[in-house]
């Protein structure tokens, strides 16, 4: 393969499959927009980014409605989901209005809405924002959270591998 290769027509094309072929965790990001409040998207573009200080990395499209809150906002929660989640998955990544309102969520700490029952939830302080593209990536250190003893929903090939 050569450099040019990256430039050819079939290049966006090859990298969705390839990226539907990576099996990924699934996780519901919320955040505080600084003029609408709570907002919240599904994302798999979430991973572990360092232990020095505990961090978390996510990548943001900035065409969704949750950018402002997630770039801006001084705080977001990652919500892991688990296996009995992908009703919730969908909703986060839809664009109905009361996302909140219609799964089961409280409020949290820093203006945060947190959805109920995930598999892990960690409270992370916004640390570093790059935009590159159309997206940007956003570093949060974690500040506090709590895992719970469930199994993960995974998202291959398009597909949910959830219960419902
Ligand atoms: C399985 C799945 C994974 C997704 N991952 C991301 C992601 O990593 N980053 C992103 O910006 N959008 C991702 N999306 C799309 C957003 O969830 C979608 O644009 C959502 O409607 C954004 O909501 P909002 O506009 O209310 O913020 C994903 C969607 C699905 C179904």
């Amino acid at each position: 393969m050569t450099p040019e290769a990256t430039d050819a027509p079939h290049a966006l094309e090859v990298f969705k499959e390839a990226m539907a072929s990576l099996a990924s965790g699934v996780a519901v990001v919320t955040g505080v927009d600084p003029d609408s409040g709570p907002c919240g998207m599904t994302v798999t573009s979430i991973a572990s980014y360092s232990a020095k200080p505990p961090s978390v990395i996510v990548c943001v499209d900035e065409s969704t409605r949750s950018y402002r809150g997630m770039t801006e906002g001084e705080y977001f929660a990652v919500h892991l989901l688990s296996e009995d989640q992908p009703d919730v998955a969908r909703l986060f990544a839809s664009k109905v209005d009361d996302k909140f309102e219609q799964c089961e969520s409280v409020a949290g700490p820093h203006g945060l809405q947190l959805i109920a029952d995930s598999l892990a939830t960690l409270i992370c302080r916004k640390s570093f924002v790059a935009k590159h593209g159309d997206h940007a990536i956003v570093i949060g250190t974690v500040v506090d959270g709590s895992v719970e003893d469930r199994q993960p929903l995974v998202y291959w090939r398009r597909e949910f591998s959830g219960r419902r």
